[in-house]
């Protein structure tokens, strides 16, 4: 697509122009928007950029080997991958505010970054992959003119608290728009088509207290949905989809046992650009066959419920 590969030819030339001979530290988080402003902005300046991917203990199953696997092998961008699971879990420790968790995170994720650029000894700008509507809905959101509904954890307040200045070369791009760009670059359409990830990743998808347990258990039961709605051939059909897990038990049975066990919640929702969403309306057997997958899979989940809210009212992810 032509106009695609202007805006490629015109970014590279952007890019090179902001950042001259200057040092750039991206942060990766997994998704597709970081992944496509890195792969751009290494076309543009070659290893004058650093990637750095924030394990933060709070990504998907495998995630972190996919990443690693793309950076290093497909396209050799140097990449340090920072072990920092224990530092955010402590962190996250007793705190079960979502804005709390939000902010923590971001900030936690920004002294990582300064970390990294010291160790690189120092980088002056620092690449995210924010998109227009994390700038807008940082910003204010339908319910009123100046109410942040979410703190987006890339969005906002940096350069003030930072030495770096910020490289965002997707700012004016929704999501398609990121993805034809990615497709322009080279990525396969099965990354490229990936549903979108928060920045805080699972913390935002276990209301109440995140601990590694917790992490490890939602991963399995999210995998198994996820499984499911692939092997039903409705990925791609779908904007986002993704399994929450709730600070509540119920009582079930397994055999002859009583079990007492935490509730797992599934959202699939279609959007456009994750500003509005409507619910996806799966048939009631393949619900029922994730259900029991993932009851009879995951140890600590008895029960599963699916999340029919619409956005508005509701948001997409449940923090
Ligand atoms: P909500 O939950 O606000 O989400 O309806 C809209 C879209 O944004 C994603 N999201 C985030 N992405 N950092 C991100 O990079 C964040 O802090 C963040 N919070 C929400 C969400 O997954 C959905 O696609």
């Amino acid at each position: 697509d032509w106009t695609m590969a202007a805006y490629r030819e015109t970014k590279v030339a952007e890019i090179r122009q902001q950042v001259g001979e200057g040092r750039v530290i991206c942060g990766l988080s997994g998704g597709v928007d970081s992944s496509v402003a890195a792969i751009l902005i290494h076309e543009a300046i070659g290893d004058q950029l650093t990637c750095v991917f924030v394990d933060h203990g709070l990504l998907r199953l495998n995630e972190r080997e996919q990443v690693e696997t793309l950076f290093r092998d497909h396209y050799n961008i140097p990449l340090v991958v920072v072990d920092a699971e224990e530092r955010f879990m402590a962190g996250l420790d007793g705190v079960t505010d979502p804005e709390k968790k939000r902010k923590f995170i971001g900030a936690e994720f920004i002294a990582v970054f300064e970390e990294e650029a010291n160790k690189l000894g120092g980088a002056d700008f620092l690449a995210q992959g924010t998109l227009y509507p994390d700038v807008i809905e940082s910003v204010s959101f339908t319910g009123g003119p100046s109410v942040t509904i979410k703190s987006h954890h890339n969005v906002g307040g940096l350069p003030e608290r930072m030495n770096m200045k910020l490289v965002e070369p997707l700012r004016e791009l929704f999501k398609d728009e990121v993805r034809e760009l990615g497709r322009e670059l080279g990525l396969n359409d099965q990354f490229v088509g990936r549903h979108p990830f928060p920045g805080p990743g699972l913390a935002i998808r276990i209301p109440g207290e995140v601990t590694k347990e917790r992490c490890d258990i939602l991963r399995k039961a999210d995998a198994i949905y996820l499984d499911e709605i692939r092997k039903a051939g409705l990925y791609d059909a779908i904007w986002q989809a993704f399994a929450v897990l709730l600070p509540v038990k119920t009582v079930g049975v397994m055999g002859d046992h009583r079990t007492y066990d935490s509730v797992c919640g599934l959202r699939a929702v279609t959007s456009t650009d994750g500003m509005t969403a409507d619910v996806y309306p799966f048939d009631a057997a393949f619900l029922t066959s994730c259900a029991t997958r993932i009851v009879n899979e995951v140890q600590g989940i008895n029960r599963v419920v699916y999340d029919y809210t619409s956005k508005p009212p509701g948001t997409i992810e449940w923090e």
